[in-house]
């Protein structure tokens, strides 16, 4: 597919409200790309497609997984939503034809983070946190650092965030979060040697 064949499939099948948000993450992803030196395109493309399985419903979500043998494991078991990043990156791979694995691990894991983030998936990650239509406190924060170049810090503040909203909700946090805190935390606090 084009780029503009996935616009239009996009539109065809997401609400207004996750089109608008996923195209607006394309184009930030793709701006913080070029302040990095990273692929532009490549940016832009992991960011129109990140939600692509977002509108599922839970079950379709489970069946998908089942039917394509992801794993699913207790947590994402209780919390099938959390599956719309892997079940998107099947969707990206099979339905619109994108091989790149770089681009199919950041649509994988834009929701939890992991442990071992590319560059890609840190862009993804805070463009998704971070796009212009997102309004929460703290947001212009994670923009500012990302946009100056200090993409680990704006990471830090965007899932310092999220898990925040996590232990409010009482909700459960997948080991991938766990796993990506700590290892952001180690990466930017923790003196080596
Ligand atoms: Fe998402
Ligand atoms: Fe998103």
């Amino acid at each position: 597919m084009t780029k503009n064949e996935i616009i239009d499939e996009l539109k065809q099948r997401l609400s207004k409200k996750l089109y608008t948000h996923s195209l607006a993450t394309g184009d930030m992803a793709k701006q913080l790309a070029k302040v990095l030196n990273s692929d532009e395109e490549k940016a832009y493309l992991a960011g129109i497609l990140h939600d692509c399985a977002k509108n599922m419903p839970k079950k379709e979500l489970l069946i998908y997984a089942h039917n394509h043998k992801i794993m699913i494991d207790s947590i994402t078991l209780i919390q099938p939503s959390l599956l719309h990043g892997v079940v998107g990156a099947n969707i990206a791979k099979l339905e619109f034809g994108i091989d790149d694995p770089e681009i199919l691990h950041a649509i994988e894991t834009h929701s939890t983070g992991s442990k071992e983030m590319s560059l890609l998936d840190k862009i993804i990650y805070v463009s998704d946190s971070a796009e212009p239509n997102r309004d929460y406190e703290g947001v212009d924060l994670i923009r500012n650092l990302a946009f100056n170049g200090e993409l680990d810090k704006a990471l830090l503040e965007a899932m310092n965030i999220k898990l925040a909203y996590v232990l409010s909700k009482r909700i459960m946090i997948h080991l991938e979060s766990i796993e990506a805190w700590n290892n952001i935390v180690g990466a930017l606090f923790i003196k080596k040697g």
